[in-house]
């Protein structure tokens, strides 16, 4: 006998402006990629888009009502970008409106930080693990990348092709879990771009310096701290 269908929401939460492609929409974009077939109904829920446009109430609608939702997005000062906070709490305050409706739904969270080391995305993952608590719902693992910054760049370039199969085969297993209604506790997946640090570094700094350039500021006005400065 058929399974019924399974609901799958993709949010996605980069605060970046659209005319830069953030690497958390490329991520949604490669789960949708894994989770298109017969036996799931993928939407996508843009948190930026959908806060700008007030749509937030169809976008609540959606999350209730499925099985799993997978939220990606970058590190933000160690946590998750403010606007995706508010958004969750939001959430939150909508599914009590609506009487506390629970559906048992699976939780994965996807984060990615500008940092090589992964483990820096951990508190933002518990984050979303006690959200997912405060739900109803189900956490099952988060994806941790390292190295975020230079993933969209290089992604086709040969020594990214293990980064990019360990981030296919973690969407992957959120498939099978959500397929198999997997219950065996699943431990987070941990995956760091392999380049020498400094030379990431300096391409780091490199773009800092690019953008003040472009902003008509110079390398000093980096370190400006305009609010410590007022009192
Ligand atoms: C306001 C801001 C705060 C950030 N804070 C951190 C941080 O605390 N740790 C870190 O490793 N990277 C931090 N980053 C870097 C982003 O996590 C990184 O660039 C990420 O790849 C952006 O993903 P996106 O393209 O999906 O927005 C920060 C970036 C911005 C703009």
């Amino acid at each position: 006998m058929s399974e019924r269908i399974k609901e799958i929401v993709l949010i996605s939460a980069s605060p970046k402006v659209e005319k830069e492609e953030p690497l958390s929409a490329y991520l949604a974009s490669l789960e949708e990629r894994r989770f298109k077939s017969d036996e799931f109904h993928v939407s996508n829920v843009n948190v930026r888009q959908c806060v700008m446009k007030n749509q937030t109430e169809e976008a609540f609608r959606t999350m209730l009502a499925t099985d799993a939702m997978i939220i990606t997005f970058p590190l933000y000062f160690f946590c998750l970008p403010g606007l995706l906070m508010r958004f969750l709490q939001d959430y939150d305050q909508y599914r009590v409106r609506q009487g506390n409706v629970t559906k048992n739904a699976r939780v994965f969270a996807v984060v990615n930080c500008g940092f090589p080391e992964p483990e820096i995305n951990e508190d933002a993952v518990r984050v979303i693990k006690s959200f997912s608590r405060r739900i109803g719902a189900e956490f099952r693992f988060g994806v941790l990348i390292g190295g975020g910054g230079m993933i969209l760049g290089a992604k086709d370039a040969p020594f990214m092709k293990k980064v990019m199969e360990q981030i296919t085969d973690a969407f992957d297993l959120m498939r099978e879990d959500v397929l198999g209604n997997g219950e065996t506790p699943l431990g987070n997946r941990y995956v760091s771009v392999r380049f020498p640090r400094k030379l990431y570094f300096f391409m780091g700094n490199y773009g800092w310096m690019s953008m003040a350039r472009q902003n008509g500021l110079q390398k000093k006005d980096l370190y400006l701290k305009p609010y410590r400065d007022r009192n």
